[in-house]
């Protein structure tokens, strides 16, 4: 039988049988399907099994490790499925009825990979940066403000995303091991993974440890010398000198979803994870997870981190 695709086992991408990318919004099960029908071994069911032992909602196993406040989940699905699933899907692969028509697509939760974090690159959100994007929405894109929605209720929804991204990304990892191995995945070994990623103790959020540079001319200097530093920030490489997203190397970027990607302009105005000082130092410290953009804290200052958003700050004021 002809498989209609491939899988690349360095990026994980899979290709058509033509060499073209496959679409990328490919429902796991059918994922799940090529790989039973490639390696010729049952993968659906046992996987199932794994995942429902590991992170079912009626495991004693997942109870007991803490993961998630079981306390909310009903409320959190509950109010998930009225406000949240026709775009995100019905289980958080970001296949909901609208996602095709919106740019940038819905986030798919079950690769546990979250943009706007306080967290260290590659980590984990905290609960409160869920709770942060859920309150404010991501301006620039489709994701709206739930600020109606009381904080309690909102906390809920934390919590059910949180429970469908470690069990999505547990699935996900089995699958690619699966893969690779060409044998089923060590449950036991992929669930202690996923559970350690997202051990609440282990996630701190990285804050400023000096206090905001005073927003004066001077500190805009400071912070445009450092912009187009290449050899110290390469800022200016990809967001361009004049900060319009079109710096030398601002084309060809794909993120961790598959899907190309642009350095923000910032001449508008616009920014997703907020606007203020404070977000700011954020998105530059920590990076943007899943995108070409790392995180800067601990290769520059705090402080310096405060003037390049001063500088960020300026190119929007200046095309007002
Ligand atoms: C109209 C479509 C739409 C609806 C409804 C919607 N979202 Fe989103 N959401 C998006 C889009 C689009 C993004 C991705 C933005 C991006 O990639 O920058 C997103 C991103 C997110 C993220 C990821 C943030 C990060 O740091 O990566 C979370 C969490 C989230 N949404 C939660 C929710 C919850 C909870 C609800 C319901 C209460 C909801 N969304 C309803 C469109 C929607
Ligand atoms: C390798 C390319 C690259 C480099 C280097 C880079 N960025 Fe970015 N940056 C991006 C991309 C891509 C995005 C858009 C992410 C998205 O759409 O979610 C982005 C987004 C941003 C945002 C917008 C956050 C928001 O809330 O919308 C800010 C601010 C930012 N970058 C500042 C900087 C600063 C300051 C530097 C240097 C210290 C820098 N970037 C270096 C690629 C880069």
């Amino acid at each position: 039988m002809v498989v209609p695709f491939f899988r690349d086992p360095d990026t994980e991408v899979l290709f058509g049988q033509d060499g073209t990318r496959a679409e990328t919004d490919i429902p796991f099960a059918e994922d799940v399907a090529l790989v039973e029908e490639e390696l010729g071994l049952e993968f659906a069911e046992p996987l199932a099994e794994a995942s429902e032992h590991w992170f079912g909602l009626d495991s004693s196993e997942f109870r007991q490790s803490g993961l998630v406040d079981h306390a909310r989940i009903a409320s959190g699905r509950r109010l998930y499925e009225a406000n949240c699933q026709g775009c995100h899907g019905a289980d958080g692969d970001g296949g909901g009825a609208a996602a095709r028509f919106l740019s940038p697509r819905p986030r798919n939760f079950r690769k546990g990979v979250f943009k706007f974090t306080s967290t260290a690159t590659f980590e984990k959100p905290l609960r409160s940066d869920l709770l942060r994007v859920i309150t404010t929405g991501l301006a620039g894109s489709a994701m709206p403000s739930f600020f109606l929605i009381p904080e309690e209720h909102r906390l809920d929804l934390v919590e059910y995303v949180r429970y469908m991204s470690m069990r999505g990304e547990f699935e996900t990892l089995m699958l690619d091991v699966t893969y690779d191995e060409e044998e089923f995945a060590d449950a036991t070994e992929m669930a202690e993974i996923v559970r350690e990623r997202w051990l609440p103790s282990e996630l701190r959020a990285l804050l400023p440890t000096t206090p905001e540079t005073p927003d004066d001319d001077a500190s805009v200097a400071r912070g445009r010398e450092l912009f187009l530093e290449d050899a110290l920030t390469s800022c200016a490489k990809c967001h361009g000198a004049t900060g319009k997203g079109d710096g030398p190397s601002a084309t060809g970027f794909e993120d961790d979803w598959g899907y190309d990607i642009v350095p923000r302009d910032f001449t508008g105005g616009v920014f997703r994870a907020g606007e203020s000082a404070e977000d700011l130092w954020r998105s530059i410290a920590t990076g943007i997870n899943g995108t070409p953009m790392g995180q800067f804290s601990g290769s520059i200052g705090s402080d310096q981190i405060w003037d390049l958003v001063h500088f960020v700050q300026s190119l929007t004021v200046e095309a007002k």
